[in-house]
C-alpha cells in the first residue's frame, strides 16, 4: 500500500546523525520502491536553506544507500525542504506555515533530553492538532533512564499530545522476525496447542554482537546492556512470545495483551537480583581474529566504569499459561559471534520409548540470517531403531525477495497511522518496572569480566534451572 502523500513528514533535528545515517536513507529507499511520496521538511537551527539541506542529504545518501541513483534523487529532492528554528513555541512559526492544516508527522531526531522541550514547543505552536488530519509525534528509545525518568518523560509528552498520537520507535519491532513471531504463532494451529507450560520447558532470547562501542561511548557508558538492549528490544521479543493472542489485530487490543503479560512478570526482589540477573564487562580479547582492547581501555571510558556490556535476566511469568517456565534474555557486546535468536525449548515426551534426551526446539533465528528451524528426532536409517537429531529448516525469505529495513517498515507505519508496531506507554512502564530493581542493585559492585570474543561471563550459567543450559553461540545455528 502506498502511503498517504498528503501527510507532511517533519524531521525535528534534521542536521543530526540519526537523520543523516538512518532516516533519510530509509525514506529514500522507500521512495525508490515507490512507497514514499510525502513531502519531507527538515527542521534544525542550522543556517541552511533548502539547497544546503538537500546537498547535505545527497552526500549522506551516496554514502549510506548502496542502491543510490541520481535519477531517483531528482524526484526525491523535490520532496525536500528546510525550515530553520529552535525548539520553543515561537520558533515554530515558520514551520506552522509550511505545514498548514493537514496531516503531519513530527519525528524528534533529537537527544532524549530535548524530547520534552520539543514536544511542548510543537504543542505551544498548535502543531499538535489540525483541522484536516491527524498529527503524530515520533520519539525513539531510550524512553527514560529508569522507571522514574520514564514517567517524567511521559508527563512531558502528554502535556501537549495524546497517547494515541505518540509513536515510540523500538526498531526491533520493525524487524521481520519480530513481526513474524506473532504471525507464525497465530497462523499455525499445531503451535497454539503446545504454547504453554505443559509443553514448553524454557525460552531463550539471545542477541549477541561482535561490535564494541562504535564511537557511542558517551551514550553507552551511561546506559549499559540492560538499558540499551534488554529493557526494550529483548523485552519486546519476550512479550511477543509470551502474550496471549489478541482478539483482533487492532493496536489497542494488541497493546492490552502485551501489557498484561508484562504485568504478570514476577517482580525481581532486591534480595534475589543475583539469582535473576548476571552482568559482564568485556576484557581484552580477540574478535573475528582481531585483537581488541577491554571496555576499560576503550577511548574515553573512565578507568573505574562499572557499565555492563553484557546482561542476562531470568524472568518468571505468573499466569496459567507460563507457570514454572523460565524465560532467559541475554545480550552483549564483543561476543564470539553475531548471532541472535528466539529459541523455544520443548519438554521431552513423557515416556522415552527410544531412549532419553529427545528435546525439540523451535528456533526463530534473526542473525546472521533469518530462518525458522525445528529440532526434531527421527529414526536413523539402518537395521536398528536408533534415533538421530534432524533440523527442519526454512529460510525466512526467498533469495529474490525484497528486504526492508526496520526503519523502512516503521516509518511507513507511522505515515499510515498504524500503531501496532509501536509500544504504548504502559508497556514501556512495565518493562522498566521489571528491570528497575536490577539497575538499582547494579549501581553497586562490579560486573564480571569476560574476554572479548567469548560467549560472555561464565556466571550466566548460574541463572539456569537444573537440566537447562544456554544454547552455544559458537556451534552451528541449530546444534
Ligand atoms: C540499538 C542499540 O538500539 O540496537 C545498539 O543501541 C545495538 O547498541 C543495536 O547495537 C542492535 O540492533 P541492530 O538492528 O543494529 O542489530
Amino acid at each position: 500500500m502506498a502511503e498517504n502523500k498528503e501527510t507532511i513528514f517533519v524531521i525535528v533535528g534534521a542536521s543530526g546523525d540519526l537523520t543523516y545515517r538512518l532516516l533519510m536513507p530509509a525514506i529514500f529507499r522507500l521512495h525508490q520502491m515507490g512507497q514514499w511520496l510525502s513531502p519531507v521538511v527538515g527542521y534544525a537551527p542550522d543556517a541552511w536553506d533548502d539547497n544546503a539541506f538537500k546537498e547535505h542529504v545527497h552526500t549522506g545518501l551516496k554514502e549510506f544507500v548502496p542502491s543510490f541513483d541520481e535519477k531517483t534523487w531528482d524526484t526525491f529532492s523535490l520532496l525536500l525542504s528546510f525550515q530553520r528554528g529552535e525548539l520553543a513555541g515561537k520558533d515554530f512559526e515558520g514551520l506552522s506555515k509550511a505545514v498548514g492544516d493537514g496531516p503531519a508527522v513530527f519525528y524528534l531526531a533529537l537527544p532524549p533530553s530535548l524530547f520534552g522541550t520539543a514536544a511542548q514547543g510543537l504543542a505551544d505552536a498548535k502543531l499538535n492538532t489540525a483541522l484536516n488530519g491527524a498529527r503524530r509525534l515520533v520519539v525513539e528509545k531510550p524512553f527514560g533512564h529508569d522507571l522514574a525518568s520514564a514517567e517524567t518523560l511521559r508527563m512531558q509528552l502528554h502535556q501537549g499530545w495524546q497517547e494515541e498520537q505518540i509513536f515510540r520507535i523500538d526498531h526491533f519491532l520493525g524487524k521481520e522476525t519480530a513481526q513474524n513471531l506473532l504471525v507464525f504463532r497465530l497462523t499455525n494451529r499445531f503451535l497454539e496447542s503446545i504454547w504453554d507450560a505443559e509443553h514448553i520447558r524454557s525460552v531463550q532470547i539471545t542477541y549477541a554482537e561482535t561490535l564494541g562501542l562504535e564511537g557511542r561511548w558517551r551514550y553507552y557508558d551511561q546506559a549499559g546492556a540492560l538499558r540499551d538492549m534488554l529493557q526494550n528490544h529483548l523485552m519486546q521479543l519476550f512479550t511477543l512470545v509470551a502474550m496471549d493472542p489478541p482478539a483482533t489485530w487492532a493496536a489497542d487490543s494488541l497493546h492490552n495483551h502485551k501489557t498484561e503479560v508484562l504485568r504478570a512478570v514476577r517482580p525481581i526482589e532486591p534480595s534475589e537480583v543475583d539469582q535473576r540477573a548476571v552482568r559482564g564487562q568485556y576484557l581484552a580479547g580477540t574478535v573475528a581474529e582481531q585483537a581488541v582492547p577491554g571496555y576499560l581501555q576503550e577511548p574515553h571510558i573512565p578507568a573505574q566504569s562499572t557499565t555492563e556490556t553484557f546482561a542476562a535476566l531470568k524472568l518468571w511469568v505468573d499466569n496459567w499459561r507460563w507457570h514454572g517456565v523460565p524465560f532467559y534474555l541475554r545480550s552483549g557486546k564483543r561476543l564470539a559471534r553475531d548471532y541472535a535468536e528466539v529459541a523455544i525449548q520443548l519438554k521431552e515426551v513423557p515416556r522415552g520409548l527410544f531412549g532419553e534426551g529427545h528435546e525439540n526446539w523451535l528456533i526463530f533465528r534473526m542473525k546472521p540470517d533469518e530462518a525458522i528451524d525445528m529440532v526434531v528426532w527421527s529414526k536413523e536409517p539402518g537395521l536398528v531403531l536408533n534415533t538421530r537429531r534432524r533440523i527442519l529448516s526454512t529460510p525466512y525469505r526467498r533469495q529474490e525477495e525484497m528486504e526492508y529495513s526496520a526503519y523502512e517498515q516503521l516509518l511507513l507505519a507511522v505515515l499510515q497511522g498504524d500503531r501496532t508496531p509501536f509500544p504504548r506507554y504502559d508497556e514501556v512502564e512495565e518493562a522498566w518496572r521489571i528491570v528497575d530493581p536490577v539497575l538499582q542493585a547494579w549501581a553497586h559492585g562490579r560486573p564480571h569480566g569476560y574476554p572479548a570474543g567469548s560467549e560472555g561471563p561464565s556466571q550466566q550459567d548460574q541463572l539456569m534451572q537444573s537440566g537447562i543450559a544456554w544454547r552455544h553461540l559458537l556451534s552451528n545455528p541449530s546444534d
